[in-house]
């Protein structure tokens, strides 16, 4: 398994949050909902969202991540044209958290 040691070098991400280690628990609620308003909405929301895909509730955070697509764009290193968001990553932690949120379903909790 990977280390979370970059948690270490986490920005304002941290602020908010379960305050919990990045790769033991996430949910809907207190982790992803905030990370996916703060870092995607901005261009994925409603009818010219981008891409067609629209992450302003969970059932379309949930379809993204179970079907790998949204772990695959955030995972893109810095300048790779298809890289999620094009501004630049986020941290390793919410990485982390949107793998553990995966992991035990993707649930609205
Ligand atoms: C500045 C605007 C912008 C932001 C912010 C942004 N995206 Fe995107 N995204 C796009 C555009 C434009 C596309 C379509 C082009 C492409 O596929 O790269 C896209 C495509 C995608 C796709 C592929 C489309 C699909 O149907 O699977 C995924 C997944 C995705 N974004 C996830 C995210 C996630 C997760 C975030 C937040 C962490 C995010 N994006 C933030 C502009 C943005």
């Amino acid at each position: 398994m990977l280390s979370t040691s970059s948690c270490y070098y986490d920005n304002a991400e941290q602020l908010y949050g379960s305050g919990a280690a990045c790769d033991s628990v996430a949910t809907w609620s207190i982790d992803i909902q905030p990370l996916i308003q703060s870092q995607c909405l901005g261009c994925h929301q409603g009818a010219g969202a981008s891409g067609g895909l629209d992450l302003s509730a969970h059932t379309g955070v949930q379809n993204s991540v179970l079907n790998g697509s949204m772990l695959d764009r955030i995972n893109r290193s810095a300048g790779d044209p298809l890289a999620m968001p094009p501004g630049g990553p986020i941290s390793e932690c919410s990485k982390a958290k949107v793998r553990v949120w995966k992991r035990a379903g993707a649930l609205p909790n």
